[in-house]
């Protein structure tokens, strides 16, 4: 069932299709979570137990806030990435777009094309008015992913773990629609 204020349960993409994360991910979180390339710029390797854990609560967002991650698959339904939009722990009262792919496919686009689908949804579906983007400050790659996607630089913080961290924001009226 899906309503007006909820994101919706599918996304696809040039070349990738998103769903909304299920119990059946189970796999797949345990693969990037416990890979350290992508776990550094995260927070840290996870044990079974705590992506198990994630994957729950994950799915609990989904059904309270109507947000969430979806995972992606490429047209081989091979499993890349996921990336979605959620209530940001950190910023309250904000929206927060997050993204992943697993390390064989960077490179190649594919986190701009799952944000550049976040936001669509973001401001086209669910009317938000401004939605934000959090990396650590040494994540190149990601800082880039937000800039490719038109969000701009706001502001840099230290983080509760001592690394410093970026916000980048973009507004309804800067999203070419
Ligand atoms: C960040 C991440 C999602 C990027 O995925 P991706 O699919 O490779 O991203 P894209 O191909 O869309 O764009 C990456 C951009 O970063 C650039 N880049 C890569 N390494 C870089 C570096 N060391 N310094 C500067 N730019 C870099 C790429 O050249 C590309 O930019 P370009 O298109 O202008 O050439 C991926 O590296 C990842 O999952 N990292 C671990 C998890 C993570 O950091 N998630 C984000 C948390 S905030």
């Amino acid at each position: 069932m899906q309503d007006s204020t909820a994101a919706p349960d599918m996304v696809v993409t040039r070349r990738l299709t998103g769903r909304r994360v299920t119990a059946d991910h189970l796999d797949y979180m345990l693969e990037v979570e416990g890979d350290i390339r992508v776990a550094q710029w995260l927070y840290g390797i996870q044990s079974p137990e705590q992506s198990r854990g994630r994957l729950d609560r994950w799915m609990r967002m989904w059904r309270e806030t109507g947000l969430g991650f979806w995972i992606f698959e490429d047209s081989d339904r091979r499993l890349v990435g996921h990336g979605g939009l959620f209530n940001s722990p950190r910023e309250a009262g904000e929206v927060e777009v997050g993204y992943v792919v697993k390390p064989a496919y960077w490179g190649r686009g594919l986190a701009t094309e799952i944000t550049l689908a976040a936001l669509k949804i973001g401001f086209e579906s669910l009317g938000l008015q401004r939605i934000i983007g959090i990396a650590q400050s040494a994540n190149a790659p990601s800082r880039r992913v937000l800039e490719k996607c038109g969000m701009i630089f706001e502001t840099e913080f230290a983080s509760p773990d001592g690394r410093p961290g970026v916000r980048y924001a973009i507004a309804k009226r800067m999203w070419p629609g």
